[in-house]
């Protein structure tokens, strides 16, 4: 059985991991320019309590089980690629600057809480200890300790050792392919492919370099009412992120969007004014009108698709792809997917 898988980014190559996993040895992946996925831009918070958003109940139980399954996916991605991917486990830290902050911050304590997720409430001074850069007049916040990262450039790098076909073009019409099933995980592309709604929202981010790591938590801040993350890498690399944009498919870097997140990261990190901007860069995420993605079997046109997960596709990759493995190869899989599938937008 020979498998197409459209789109080479990190939904689509760990399906064709999973795949691989399976014993499956006939994949094609076509993707043009795997550069322009949203992958390349992400930051790589595996969160699934500080990015659980109110009202979003059953996406966080894929999030939650997508979780679960990530370190025995870094784990099996390694084995078999011998690539590592800074897959990380020190958890997230929630840091308030004011007292309005401290608020918001106690805010989501409560919605962790009963979510049933882990969230341990900190004062200033135990934030302190745990991250000694953080401002002197940081409030006090929160550790999330089941939230981990991991480097998805170096993912990407991995995946793309699989043994699988890469072909260097657009699909722009899926009967030209001839594989005996389809597999649509080309993120923003899938709306054009199947109709289903899935839009761009841009997220623009910096790099920042140092020579050493500033943090070793990821920080989820909010300084005088502005939101933003700052991801480190043991390399010294920081990663400041990422502006909410619904502009179409402009990835344009824009000055306010970079003074949007640089001044509540200096804010709380001050150590930031003295790093070296590296990069800035300007992503478009998958979206859908619910903020969830969508794996599911259509009838028309005759594929499996995997697309539109938003803030998450990078925590979202092992559950998705183990669904959409099952389901090629059993036709039906163990993970509750019944939430997400196309016809809720119909
Ligand atoms: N998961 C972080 C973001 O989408 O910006």
């Amino acid at each position: 059985m020979s498998i197409g898988i459209v789109g080479g980014g990190i939904i689509g190559l760990s399906i064709a991991f999973e795949l691989v996993e399976r014993g499956r040895t006939d994949i094609t992946v076509y993707d043009r320019d795997p550069t322009q996925g949203a992958g390349l831009v992400a930051a790589g918070m595996l969160a699934p309590t500080a990015e659980a958003g109110f009202g979003e109940e059953v996406l966080q139980d894929l999030m939650s089980e997508s979780m679960r399954r990530w370190p025995s996916f870094a784990e099996r991605v390694e084995a078999r690629t011998g690539t590592p991917i800074a897959y990380r486990t020190d958890g997230t830290l929630l840091v308030a600057l004011t007292a309005d902050d401290q608020a918001e911050v106690d805010r989501l304590i409560g919605f962790y809480h009963r979510a049933g997720r882990p969230i341990e409430p900190l004062s200033g001074r135990a934030l302190r200890e745990l991250e000694p850069l953080l401002a002197p007049r940081v409030r006090g916040g929160a550790r999330a300790p089941g939230d981990h990262q991991v480097d998805p450039r170096r993912l990407l790098r991995a995946l793309r050792m699989l043994p699988v076909r890469f072909e260097a073009r657009d699909v722009v019409d899926l009967s030209t392919l001839q594989d005996d099933v389809i597999i649509v995980a080309n993120g923003i592309g899938a709306a054009a492919l199947t109709g289903l709604p899935v839009r761009p929202v841009k997220g623009q981010l910096l790099r920042l370099r140092g020579a050493e790591p500033l943090l070793r938590h990821v920080v989820r801040g909010i300084a005088a009412g502005r939101d933003v993350y700052l991801v480190p890498r043991a390399d010294g690399e920081l990663i400041v992120g990422a502006t909410e944009e619904e502009r179409g498919a402009d990835r344009t870097v824009t000055a306010g969007g970079l003074l949007d997140l640089l001044r509540p990261a200096a804010d709380l990190l001050p150590g930031v004014a003295e790093l070296v901007l590296s990069e800035t860069l300007a992503g478009l995420r998958p979206s859908t009108p619910d903020n969830a993605p969508v794996i599911d079997r259509l009838e028309s046109p005759p594929v499996i698709v995997a697309a539109g997960h938003h803030r998450n596709g990078v925590l979202l990759a092992p559950a998705t792809a183990a669904a959409v493995a099952e389901t090629v190869i059993d036709g039906a899989t163990n993970i509750d997917i019944t939430a997400f599938r196309a016809g809720r937008f119909t």
